[in-house]
């Protein structure tokens, strides 16, 4: 088991105070969705997974169930390279699927998050004791280049995570992944697609408050990290359907005006009452839109599941 560390708590720290410094002096103001995912950030979205209104993820589950067998045969793949792994829970199906095939040589999770990371090759080194195991604590938007390529890889991106770039950044992204790809190399994408606007809405503003409480939790990093003393608590959670854009829009509305200090940016943040910071997208994609944005990038559609009622897909891409 070996683990790269090609991102440094001191390199992300940095990010984030060029991030805030630019994003919270802004109109209107934002932060990128990366710096949700401290410890407590991970496990507030492993809760959320599992929550009755979010059914991405059970979903993407239920069509790995049906479907593992068949994508692993058809990706025809050595390694399986995971893009923001997080607890790699869904994963594992897609591990036994490669291995009953015979031709499974390494796992290589990738994940921002160094402590979700952690847990997750601890749980898969008992569960799989004779599995190559070889993590990269990376940011993919700086490092696809230079992650581990221990044989032809499946590259997979799941959970709908490509979703939360704005379309530029989605564009640019798959550009780069697919330069870091050797060509023959399939790229597997979980996405979640355009529905009923009140199911999407409650997924992503639930009744126990979870969701919530993962959003204020990014205010709870600048606190720490910056040296702040943001109120985490005069922060409504807020999660909008923009029909326009077909993608959810999660904010931080300020309750009250704020005067607010980061100190190790020496920087003075102050917040009209309900001015917002908008914290997140997450896109749904429609199919006939997706698979010749795939293709612009190099990365060649080639099959396509979905659940029965069509809520979630996964495709099967190809360098
Ligand atoms: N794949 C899991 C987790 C999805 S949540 C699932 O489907 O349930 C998104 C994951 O991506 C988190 O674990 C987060 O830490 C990680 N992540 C977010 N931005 C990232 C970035 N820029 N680079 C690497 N990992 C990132
Ligand atoms: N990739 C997940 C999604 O778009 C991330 C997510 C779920 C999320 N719930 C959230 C991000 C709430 C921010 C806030 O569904």
């Amino acid at each position: 088991m070996t683990l790269d560390e090609l991102l440094t708590p001191a390199d992300l720290r940095a990010a984030l105070e060029a991030d805030a410094r630019t994003g919270l002096t802004a109109t209107p103001k934002w932060l990128p969705p990366k710096y949700f995912y401290d410890d407590r950030g991970s496990r507030l979205f492993e809760e959320i997974t599992r929550l009755p209104e979010y059914y991405p993820t059970r979903t993407e589950h239920a069509i790995l169930v049906e479907h593992a067998e068949e994508i692993a045969s058809v990706a025809d793949a050595e390694a399986l390279l995971e893009l923001g792994s997080g607890s790699s829970e869904k994963t594992r199906m897609l591990l036994d699927a490669m291995a009953r095939g015979g031709r499974l040589s390494a796992y290589v999770p990738v994940d921002v998050s160094a402590g979700a990371l952690n847990d997750a090759m601890a749980g898969l080194r008992r569960d799989y004791p004779d599995l190559v195991l070889h993590g990269a604590v990376a940011d993919f938007d700086h490092h696809l280049d230079q992650l581990p390529a221990p044989g032809r890889r499946l590259v997979a991106l799941l959970g709908g995570t490509l979703g939360n770039y704005p379309p530029g950044q989605r564009q640019t992204f798959l550009s780069s992944l697919a330069a870091a790809m050797r060509p023959g190399e399939a790229f597997l994408l979980g996405v979640d697609l355009v529905k009923d606007a009140d199911r999407l809405v409650a997924a992503y503003d639930d009744s126990a408050g979870v969701t919530a409480e993962f959003n204020r939790n990014v205010i709870a990093v600048l606190n720490r990290e910056l040296d702040g003393d943001l109120d985490p608590d005069d922060f409504e959670h807020v999660a909008l359907w923009d029909t326009q854009n077909e993608w959810i829009e999660m904010r931080l509305r300020a309750r009250r005006p704020i005067v607010a200090q980061l100190a190790a940016l020496d920087l003075k943040v102050t917040f009209d009452a309900g001015e917002e910071i908008r914290t997140e997208i997450s896109a749904k994609f429609r199919r006939s839109l997706l698979e010749p944005e795939l293709a612009a990038a190099g990365l060649h559609p080639e099959r396509w599941w979905s659940d029965p009622a069509g809520d979630f897909a996964l495709v099967l891409a190809r360098r």
